[in-house]
């Protein structure tokens, strides 16, 4: 057969190939690498993995001194939005509370002022910018929300455009509606009629296939547990897949609620109690940790990440890149992140941004680990192994981005 790309002499391959997907507690270390591996692509597929292989091909990346890994997939990020909230960072810093701005009609709210401003051409724009930063680093599949509209017509615009991106061959995106993100200014007297609006645009949304999940922002100062599981279990009898934000600046009830309605995961759980964590385990939900947001937050509080990992949970990272809680959108630092502050092992810190967060967004079994007959989404880096990655904390040395079989990013060599 005649290849469209052969990446020839990987230094190591970090396949991820055995095992089970999700990966849960020992599973999560085993990357089954693989040295001197060549791998033959078509189509945009990879049809064949082996050492001292014949193919015939035009073209042919010489992948000595490199490493390969899957393309990362971002499982939960807010990277539609308008302007940036600085000024708020630093009010942070200098000790205000998230909460309180938020309150104040700061926060959130401040970014849907923006987000309203924009032409469709404008969100498309800024959007498509933001994902090629992403893909230099790594992600070739993300998912992003909706969240910063709050309003009918602004909401449907970021799910549009979302669509309209992901008709690019460069990258994955995979679609949320999070109409249920925070009372905009205009309801705050009349929440129950804002909370009637997002389950009313829940049947127009399945309609135009305009999004695969649906998330609730679960915590004081935005949605309550009942408000969030009138808004799920409607969305569970449409058909979408769940998300939740839970046990974020308190504990909120989100991981329970998550077991209850059966979320295909719970995210953040800073402040998960052991009832939240049996309820996510017994309702087979998994727990995405962001770690960059515990971070900006002031690190102080994390989750109980080993805990977690020894009772079995399944355990993905993300970014959530978002103007306010963490503007990192760079899986590299997170994993750094990840490593350092949640303690996981760079092993699992890997296993958490490829296998498991593809079993997240429910994209499995194209997407997560290198083997055969799944998407050529594979990154090509200029590094001894694994540990290189959170250790040049915000430089992870990409050499380059392969996306479905193309080269979508080229950096420099090292040496
Ligand atoms: O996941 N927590 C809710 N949503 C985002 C923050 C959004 C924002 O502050 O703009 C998060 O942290
Ligand atoms: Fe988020």
């Amino acid at each position: 057969m005649k290849y469209d790309l052969i990446i020839k002499n990987i230094k190591t391959a970090y396949t991820l190939k055995n095992g089970n997907i999700p990966r849960i507690g020992d599973e999560l270390k085993n990357l089954s690498p693989v040295d001197g591996l060549s791998v033959a692509i078509k189509n945009g597929k990879i049809i064949e993995m082996g050492k001292d292989m014949n193919f015939s091909t035009e073209k042919v990346i010489d992948a000595s001194g490199l490493i390969a890994l899957p393309g990362f997939v971002d499982p939960h990020t807010h990277a539609i939005f308008g302007g940036n909230r600085a000024n708020e960072w630093y009010r942070r810093q200098l000790g205000e509370s998230y909460l309180s701005i938020l309150k104040s009609d700061g926060g959130i709210i401040d970014t849907v002022s923006k987000t309203r401003m924009l032409s469709k051409e404008e969100m498309i724009k800024t959007t498509e910018v933001k994902l090629n930063r992403m893909l230099a680093s790594g992600t070739t599949t993300v998912e992003v929300k909706s969240g910063y509209g709050l309003d009918h017509d602004t909401e449907i615009m970021m799910l549009e455009t979302a669509k309209e991106l992901n008709k690019s061959n460069r990258f994955d995106i995979v679609s949320t509606y999070l109409g249920a993100h925070a009372i905009p200014k205009e309801y705050k007297e009349k929440r129950d009629e804002y909370v009637k609006l997002v389950l009313d645009m829940l049947d127009e949304i399945k309609g135009k296939e305009l999004a695969e999940f649906v998330d609730v922002f679960c915590e004081e100062g935005a949605f309550t547990v009942e408000e969030s599981r009138e808004i799920l279990s409607k969305a569970k009898t449409l058909g979408f897949k769940l998300r939740i934000h839970a046990d974020e600046l308190a504990e909120s009830g989100g991981s329970i609620l998550a077991g209850e309605v059966g979320a295909r995961s719970a995210d953040h759980l800073l402040r998960i109690s052991d009832e939240g964590i049996k309820a996510m385990i017994e309702g087979n939900v998994a727990a995405v940790l962001l770690p960059g947001t515990a971070f900006q937050m002031g690190g102080k509080h994390v989750p109980p990440v080993r805990k977690m990992i020894d009772k079995g949970m399944i355990i993905a990272l993300a970014s959530d890149f978002n103007p306010g809680s963490c503007p990192i959108y760079s899986l590299p630092i997170i994993i750094s992140l990840g490593v350092m502050l949640y303690k996981l092992t760079p092993e699992e810190a890997i296993s958490a941004v490829t296998v498991n967060s593809a079993y997240v967004v429910d994209r499995h079994s194209d997407k997560g680990t290198l083997e055969q007959g799944k998407d050529a989404d594979i990154l090509l880096l200029d590094a001894n192994d694994i540990y290189e990655i959170p250790y040049w904390f915000g430089d992870m040395h990409v050499k380059y981005v392969i996306k479905y079989g193309k080269i979508v990013y080229e950096g420099d060599r090292y040496e």
